[in-house]
């Protein structure tokens, strides 16, 4: 049985977790959406109730029934990089690869459903309200006037976009900022805004969860830093990554959130107040993972691949691996 890669020739990340699975004997093929049809050419015939199907990559045949999982990391647009590439093409191919590919057995990191559902922000946060993790109070508005009143009852607050995504150059995020006290929202009518309580950090954390499995890391907040720079992405690092044990109480309350989200892989950004609180942010979930296990030492590639790989685990359940929830 086979695990199907997803993701574009740049992605080095995935080539930790493709090194693992080799490791351990998996086959793996790997492949860009984008090359349908020229390096990647697929096949699905639906006759007297039957169905079946196959992948060629490179010249490598790989039948649709021997799909162990698909791991969905960051594959290109279908059909990009084909001869004569079009919208119409893109949308063709996608809905051929997508529509085969969901008619497997394979267990899906992440189901295509579930990934779409889960990168909208205001879902995010009720789902963590409902699964009850801690959520800074939060307002997203076109109403100038609702954003005053916000303003009033929560004097500190930061602004950022509602989809994370950069308007010009999408690999780009856009900094988190403090609004300034005087603000003047009336721009607000002009486009959705997200405005929320500023957390007054004393750490970052990057839970990374992978099946039932919790790795978190904590990035101590420099001290000296200036309150106006609340985004860690574009703060001087003064401190790398470390592992960290994760509350029992945050434990309960994300794998909730990966249940109600039926998502096998998501990394959580919280902040941690001075009281000791994890404030949930957000779950990306294709979020990054590199970076984290290069500082900490985390195995989050090889549990990854332990999950491609299913190990008498059907229902996405891994064993607790590395630090995970406390006692
Ligand atoms: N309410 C907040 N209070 C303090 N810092 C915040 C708050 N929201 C976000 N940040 C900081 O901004 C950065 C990015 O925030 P995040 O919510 O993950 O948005 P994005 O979608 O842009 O990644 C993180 O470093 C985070 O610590
Ligand atoms: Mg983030």
């Amino acid at each position: 049985m086979t695990v199907l890669i997803l993701t574009n020739e740049e992605d080095v990340t995935a080539d930790m977790v493709v090194l693992r699975l080799g490791e351990a004997g998996v086959p793996v093929v790997r492949l860009d959406p984008a090359d349908l049809t020229t390096g990647v050419a697929l096949s699905g015939e639906y006759v007297q109730g039957a169905c079946s199907g196959h992948l060629s990559v490179g010249g490598r045949l790989v039948t649709m029934s021997g799909l162990r999982s698909v791991w969905v990391r960051r594959p290109g647009e279908a059909a990009t990089r084909a001869a004569q590439p079009s919208a119409w093409l893109t949308q063709e191919a996608s809905q051929a690869l997508y529509g085969m590919l969901r008619i497997t057995d394979a267990r899906w990191m992440n189901h295509p459903d579930a990934a779409r559902r889960a990168r909208h922000k205001p879902w995010q946060l009720h789902l963590a309200q409902r699964s009850t993790l801690a959520v800074p109070a939060t307002l997203i508005t076109t109403f100038p006037q609702a954003a005053r009143e916000f303003a009033e009852r929560f004097p500190d607050l930061v602004v950022k976009p509602v989809s994370g995504a950069h308007p010009q150059e999408p690999p780009r995020a856009v900094p988190t900022s403090r609004v300034a006290p005087d603000t003047d929202f009336s721009a607000v009518a002009f486009g959705p805004t997200l405005l929320q309580r500023r957390i007054g950090k004393r750490a970052d954390i990057r839970l990374t969860v992978v099946g039932d499995t919790l790795l978190a890391a904590r990035k101590p907040a420099d001290p000296d830093a200036d309150p106006d720079d609340v985004d860690v992405r574009f703060a001087p690092s003064v401190s790398p990554w470390l592992a960290v044990d994760v509350p029992r109480r945050v434990a309960d309350g994300v794998r909730r959130y990966m249940r109600g989200a039926e998502l096998a892989y998501g990394a959580f950004d919280f902040a941690e107040d001075a009281d000791g609180i994890w404030w949930f942010l957000e779950c990306n979930q294709s979020g990054q993972f590199g970076f984290v296990e290069m500082d900490t030492g985390q195995p989050i590639a090889a549990t990854i691949a332990t999950w491609l790989a299913g190990d008498g685990d059907p229902d996405g359940r891994c064993a607790q691996g590395g630090r995970g929830a406390a006692s």
